[in-house]
């Protein structure tokens, strides 16, 4: 780039894996028009703000974010500000933008990624602001690069979008329907990585499970007989000579099949851990939230998964305070976080979503309710993941080194096939390889150990 071009880019992303796929995607293109990274935004030319609208304040923060950009716009009037990701998908966001920030430069959605080397071109070239949000997605655009964070482990997408519409969720409407990738595409992708170190991938999809079931315009849909499905797409990728783990989320427990569970006895490299969100252990809740399996087929569906795989590590996701929740419902979600026996799990207070069914529910529940309940089931949670962390003590684990501690650099970090953090003492000669780790101590949010090779 000439000195009086943009050169450098900061990207912040905000969110699931998703969004940090697709931030890898847009610093990939950034990247391959010659940019280069930026340390922090104010030293950037173009700041990227990839947005999520799961996360609880997702909004206030992002204004507050972009309350901060303009300062440095003031002061620096090149400077280019773009905003992406979820929140653009969503109507009052994108009034609120034109009415308020009327001075960012360019607004993308999800669906049109693919778009954003002309949408910045037009940007850049011609000074004018963009605002280009595309209702629907189109079919799967295949062959865009990435500039991925690590060089040995990788999120790769198998499927978007979301056809459940649980009643609290947002992710239908930013995301649209579900798309899936044709197989082929997958595989050769996982290749290319494992061609180039990668070790590790993550597949990636809202509901893996329904992977290759349902069709959007000319993407993958599983022929009935002989199609690959989603657990056939596990089997495949265990063939790809090179590639040590195989990792997956999410899961929705209403589409967990049987060959999904026989992949987990099957397939050596598919690591043996679930994500599997329950949500709430009410069944009452459940229909509520539009989740379309009870609690009594959940907790059927770990012991399968047990049975098959003893040793699996079960993770989830669990709201509390949804609307209407009463104190019996919170209590059978105890029950099923107490019979579970969950490794961990991802805990959350409901916040309303603009624009879900749930948001219209008058029984919304008070915040020191929630808050009281939300303490109590994290308490029982963590006395349970503490209780089987300790019983790893003594066993070795093959640990995936990711690289150092944040707090200190002697201290090395990775995870388990199971997920879990391990802390140890190393070397950066380490970091992308896996080694075997004696434990010698289990706490509530990591393991401590050894390397013993
Ligand atoms: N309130 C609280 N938690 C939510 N989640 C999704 N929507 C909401 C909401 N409105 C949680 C779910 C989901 C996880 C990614 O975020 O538990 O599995
Ligand atoms: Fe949201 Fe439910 Fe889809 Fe998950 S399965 S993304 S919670 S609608």
């Amino acid at each position: 780039m000439e000195n009086n071009q943009p050169s450098s880019f900061f990207i912040q992303t905000f969110g699931c894996q998703m969004n940090e796929r697709d931030s890898e995607t847009i610093a990939g293109m950034l990247a391959e028009r010659g940019f280069t990274t930026a340390k922090t935004k104010k030293d950037a030319d173009i700041v990227i703000l990839n947005t999520c609208s799961v996360r609880e304040n997702a909004d206030k923060r992002f204004f507050g974010i972009l309350g901060q950009l303009k300062k440095i716009k003031e002061e620096r009037p090149s400077f280019v500000v773009a905003v992406c990701g979820c929140m653009m998908q969503q109507q009052h966001i994108i009034d609120t933008l034109k009415s308020k920030y009327p001075w960012v430069d360019l607004v993308f959605g999800t669906h049109n990624i693919h778009a954003f080397p002309q949408l910045i071109e037009g940007v850049l070239a011609e000074r004018k602001k963009i605002v280009d949000v595309w209702e629907e997605a189109g079919a799967v655009v295949e062959g865009l690069p990435a500039k991925r964070l690590y060089p040995f482990k990788a999120f790769v997408n198998i499927m978007y979008g979301c056809n459940n519409f649980c009643t609290y969720c947002i992710v239908p409407y930013t995301r649209g329907r579900e798309r899936s990738r044709r197989p082929e595409e997958i595989i050769s992708e996982v290749e290319q990585l494992v061609a180039a170190g990668v070790k590790e991938v993550t597949l990636l999809g809202q509901n893996v499970n329904s992977y290759g079931v349902s069709s959007h315009g000319s993407d993958y849909c599983a022929p009935k007989e002989n199609g690959m499905d989603f657990a056939g797409l596990i089997y495949a990728l265990n063939e790809v000579d090179g590639l040590e783990r195989i990792r997956f989320m999410t899961s929705h427990p209403k589409d967990l099949s049987d060959h999904l569970i026989q992949a987990f006895r099957d397939c050596d490299k598919l690591c043996k851990h679930i994500h599997l969100p329950v949500q709430s252990g009410s069944t009452n809740l459940l229909k509520k939230m539009n989740r379309n399996y009870t609690k009594e087929q959940y907790l059927h569906l770990i012991e399968k998964l047990r049975k098959a795989v003893p040793d699996i590590a079960i993770t989830t996701d669990i709201i509390v305070g949804f609307p209407g929740e009463t104190e019996e419902d919170f209590s059978e979600t105890l029950d099923l976080v107490q019979t579970a026996q969950f490794d961990s799990a991802f805990t959350f207070l409901y916040s309303i979503r603009k624009g879900t069914p749930a948001a219209n529910l008058t029984d919304q529940i008070s915040e020191s309710v929630k808050h009281e309940r939300f303490n109590r089931l994290v308490e029982l949670m963590n006395g349970i993941t503490a209780q089987i962390n300790k019983s790893y003590e003594k066993t070795v684990q093959k640990v995936l080194v990711e690289g150092t501690s944040k707090t200190d650099k002697t201290t090395y970090t990775g995870r388990t096939d199971s997920l879990k953090i391990v802390n140890f003492k190393g070397n950066s000669a380490l970091i992308g390889e896996i080694v075997e780790v004696k434990i010698t101590e289990g706490k509530t949010f990591s393991l401590t150990g050894e390397v013993i090779s």
